[in-house]
């Protein structure tokens, strides 16, 4: 099985504001040292709460934001290493869908100039592409003529999919690609999702923060906390048993349609757990009702357990 994606002790920091010209210079660390791949025709989803570093891996992966460290290859480039005449070439193989609907499609453009764009080529030129593309999403080749305007959040998310697909892209990677939708156009959307990755075989890296939704389309996760991942392995090993502490409060905090209501929530922002955590020790160690002396002063390693899956954490063995 070939590798598509494989991102290695990836860090990425963003400087954050000074309090005075004399203050030091300080930055956040949104990425931690991660490191997953994924091999053709499997889905991994991400997960994490709010501010976990989801999208800024996937900005990364997307070649839209420069690790601090770290290597990320793709069909076994370096994407950061490539000449940019060659990276806007190599595009065609890694596209992208946004969460927002209404905010990534240029609403002055026609649907065939939209779609076409990713080819670097003309509407014209790309008729017969974009009228296929538009089909695989279930929209209606003439729609190429009309303006995104004319189309409803539903409509519009099939047209960034359409847009995404049209260059036959090895890699898709999805953010939240139906949070910005209607309740009840996101089980259309999903589907669609699903069936495009079975029809043409593709990659997915899929972000949401909710487990549900990954349970459906992916076949990995990660889930990610305060910028690291503490948990990763096979989507029905890590759901229906998580390990790691976060992984179990991310999962009890799932709405749950019982008599009990939703159970409790987070306490702390990601933030509150990144400022709270001690240099060196377990990020989540503020929040964790497990946490012993050793979780303060030591990062535990994500290490493999023997059902296959990978856990960070100093009680999970
Ligand atoms: N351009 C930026 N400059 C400074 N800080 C940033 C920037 N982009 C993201 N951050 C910070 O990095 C952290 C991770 O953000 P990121 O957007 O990757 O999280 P996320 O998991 O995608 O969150 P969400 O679920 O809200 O989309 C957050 O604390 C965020 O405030
Ligand atoms: S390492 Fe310690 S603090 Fe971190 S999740 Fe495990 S038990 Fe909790
Ligand atoms: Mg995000």
């Amino acid at each position: 099985m070939r590798e598509i994606l494989s991102v290695s002790q990836l860090s990425i920091d963003y400087p954050l504001k000074r309090e005075s010209l004399f203050s030091p210079r300080r930055s956040l660390r949104a990425v931690d040292d991660v490191s997953f791949s994924i091999v053709r025709g499997r889905a991994l989803g991400l997960v994490g709460e709010s501010g976990s570093g989801k999208s800024s891996v996937a900005r990364a992966v997307m070649g839209l934001q420069r690790p601090s460290s770290g290597t990320l290859n793709i069909l076994g480039r370096d994407i950061f290493a490539m000449p940019p005449r060659e990276l806007l070439g190599f595009r065609a193989h890694f596209q992208m869908i946004f969460q927002d609907p209404y905010g990534s499609l240029d609403p002055r453009h026609t649907v065939g100039r939209i779609v076409a764009e990713p080819a670097r080529r003309s509407a014209a030129e790309m008729r017969n592409e974009v009228a296929a593309a538009l089909e695989a999403v279930g929209l209606n080749p003439q729609d190429s003529s009309r303006y995104p305007h004319q189309f409803s959040g539903g409509q519009r998310q099939r047209i960034a999919i359409a847009r995404a697909l049209v260059t036959r892209p090895a890699l898709l990677v999805a953010d939240e690609p139906v949070s910005a939708l209607d309740v009840s156009v996101q089980a259309q959307v999903l589907n669609l999702l699903r069936k495009l990755r079975e029809t043409l075989g593709l990659t997915y890296l899929f972000i949401s923060h909710d487990l549900a939704v990954v349970r459906y389309i992916c076949d990995d996760i990660c889930v990610m906390f305060a910028g690291q991942i503490v948990e990763h392995g096979d989507v029905g090993t890590v759901l229906n048993a998580p390990a790691h502490p976060y992984t179990i409060a991310l999962r009890d905090a799932m709405p749950r349609l019982d008599r009990h209501g939703p159970r409790r929530r987070r306490s702390t922002s990601p933030e509150e757990a990144r400022a709270d955590a001690e240099p060196g020790g377990c990020p989540y160690a503020s929040r964790c009702t497990l946490a012993v002396p050793k979780c303060i002063r030591e990062r535990p390693e994500l290490r493999p357990l023997p059902d296959g899956r990978s856990v960070a954490c100093h009680n999970v063995q």
